[in-house]
Parts: C-alpha cells; structure tokens; sequence
C-alpha cells in the first residue's frame, strides 16, 4: 500500500473510449454537414481503488459523456471500459444487476434526480427493493445512509416529499440514495453547481469525507478547478472529448504543463474579495464540436500552437508524473 492506495490491478480502465452521438441526419448528410459529435474521442486512463479523481474541463468537453460511459448509462461506441477486469459493455442479467449495485451516479440537479410523487423514505428504500434486501433490514439501511450525508434529524425527513426539501438537502438525499448499497465506485457529475453557494460547502465536505471514510474510488466532473482541488488528490483535463493533462491535482496547480491547462490554473479565482474568476486568458468558448480543427483540437485558441500543430494530433507523453498530450512535450527526435 505505497501511498494509501491498492497497488493492484485498476478498478476502473478505459482505453481509447469513445462515445460518439449522430446528429443531423439526412439533411445535414447531404449538406456535407458533419453527422457525428465525439462526445468522448479516445479517452484512457485507469483509476486505482481508492482514489478520488477530478474530470475538469469547460462546458461541452465531454465530462458528463465520460461519467455516463462509467456507469453504463450509455455504452461506448469505441474502445473498451473496464470495471474490477469486465468489460461494461457486456453486461448483461446478473452480472449487469451487480454492476449496477456496485457503481453509482449522483446526478448534476436534485432538483430533477428525485421522483416527486416518492416520499423520501420511497425514494431511499427503491435501490433496497432493486437489490432485494431484506425489508426488515430497510429502516436501519435507511437511517444510516441520511446519518452518513449528516440529514440530522432523519425522522423529520423520511415522509417528506422532494418539493418539501432545500436543494442541498435534495443533494444529501441523492448521495444518500448512491450510498446506500454502500458502492465501490461513484461518479459524482457536478454536485454542487445546481446549489446555493451558502450550501455547497457542506454538500461538498460531506461527499469528501465519506468518499475517504469509505474507501470509495470515485469520479468528480466540475468546470471549476478550485472544486476539483478542494476533493481530488490527481486531475484528468479534457478538451473536446479528449484528456490533455493527468497527474496529481498539486502538480498541476503549481506547474500546468499543457497550455489549456495553463490557461485554466491562470483563471482560477484569487483569495481576495474584489477580484472573481478571471476569465480564461485564451479567449471565447470552445470550437464547435461538431467540426473541429485538425490535428491538435486546441491549436486554434493555443497561444504556443506552430505547423506540426495543425497536422496531427498529439499522443500521450510521460512527462515527470504527469501524462500531456500536447507537441511542446514531446521528446526531440
Ligand atoms: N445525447 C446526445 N446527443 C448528441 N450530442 C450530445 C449528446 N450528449 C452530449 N452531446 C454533445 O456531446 C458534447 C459533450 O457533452 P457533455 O458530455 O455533456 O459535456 P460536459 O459534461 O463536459 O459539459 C457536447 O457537444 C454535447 O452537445
Ligand atoms: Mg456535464
């Protein structure tokens, strides 16, 4: 156990993943329009037990897609994911049944991840029922999980319906609800961007400390780097469906080695009251995910982007801890 985590075999590996989503049809077909979005283009990277990782990039890039592919709520299209050795796309019966108890997915908005017509006592038991445990086991299951996310007085709670309840108690409900089959592997898709800013905190050091409390390996997509530094002890950018950085969250805060992210260490907002966010320093949005430039996908908002750029898209480099895909990191040859 060098550093606290499993040396063995990965709990979770994607390798070359991709999800692609057509779009357009026939018109657009004809059109010479393009007729696939690479939600995911060829993502890899493995996740050890125990380990918190952070999926951060802007709007689009494709986080949601990727945890989506985690959970198998949509089964890649390419490449292979991987959970404890099995191919996810082969699930199926049983063996899919056990996944799906042992993988969770806590949605972006409580606001629409809870069934409005369950009680919240309906709403934690479902997952029991799925799972066919026992119902005289239910109540104390029950009590436990909303003593874990810290719902106080969970008496006051458990015939109340979702309206009846803040957002961030919405939130500890849902993460209540993912706990409670107690799960090795939980993709938390921005959690808190839906909430009050008075309530995130408390929502975010809850999923912090049970996700070490319990050992969970876990997942955390946010746009916003501050947040992933606060929960994630390594950090996975995306740029338009593909990675661009992995290594540990420090390193890459003190010593961003890829431009885009260079771009978002200089934009993560400063501890004074008066300035905010800064805004990225490469200017407007990212391109159009349904043509995007050749070769490398960032060269054309890259301030350091020259020739080789443009022509071929940059593999995988080791550089110290680090994995970047990216030209300037290649070595000469
Ligand atoms: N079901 C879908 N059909 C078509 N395009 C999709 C679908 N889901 C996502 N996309 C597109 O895939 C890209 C990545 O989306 P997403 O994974 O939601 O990004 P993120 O979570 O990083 O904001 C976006 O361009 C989005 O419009
Ligand atoms: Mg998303």
């Amino acid at each position: 156990m060098k550093d606290g985590h499993d040396q063995g075999p990965p709990l979770v590996r994607l390798d070359a993943a991709e999800l692609h989503f057509p779009v357009g049809g026939v018109v657009a077909q004809l059109q010479g329009r393009a007729t696939v979005v690479k939600a995911v283009d060829g993502v890899t990277f493995e996740l050890r037990r125990g380990e918190s990782v952070g999926l951060l990039g802007e709007s689009g890039c494709g986080k949601t897609s990727t945890g989506r592919m985690l959970v198998r709520l949509d089964k890649a299209t390419g490449g292979r994911v991987e959970f404890d050795g099995e191919d996810v796309s082969g699930l199926t019966g049983d063996a899919l049944k056990r996944f799906r108890s042992r993988v969770q997915l806590i949605f972006q908005n409580p606001f629409e991840a809870l069934n409005p017509r369950f009680t919240i006592r309906d709403v934690l038991a479902e997952p029991l029922e799925n799972a066919r445990i026992p119902r005289a086991e239910h109540e104390e299951r029950i009590l436990r999980a909303m003593a874990l996310v810290k719902l106080g007085d969970a008496g006051q709670f458990m015939d109340r319906y979702p309206h009846q309840l803040s957002g961030g108690q919405l939130q500890r409900i849902v993460m209540a609800r993912a706990l409670i089959l107690e799960p090795e592997f939980v993709v938390a898709d921005e959690p808190v961007s839906m909430l009050d800013v008075s309530v995130r905190a408390g929502v975010l050091n809850v999923f912090r400390d049970v996700r070490a409390q319990q050992g969970i390996t876990a997942i955390y997509i946010s746009h916003d780097l501050a947040l992933v530094r606060y929960v994630c002890e390594r950090t996975i950018v995306m740029y338009l469906g593909r990675i661009v950085e992995d290594g540990p969250t420090e390193d890459i805060v003190a010593n961003p080695l890829h431009p885009y992210t260079q771009a978002l260490v200089a934009a993560v907002p400063v501890p004074h009251p008066d300035q905010s966010h800064a805004p990225l320093p490469i200017g407007r949005g990212a391109p159009d995910p349904r043509n995007p430039p050749s070769g490398c996908t960032f060269r054309d908002r890259c301030p350091r982007a020259f020739d080789r750029c443009a022509v071929e898209a940059p593999g995988p480099t080791h550089v110290q801890n680090r994995i970047v895909h990216c030209h300037l990191h290649e070595p000469k040859t």
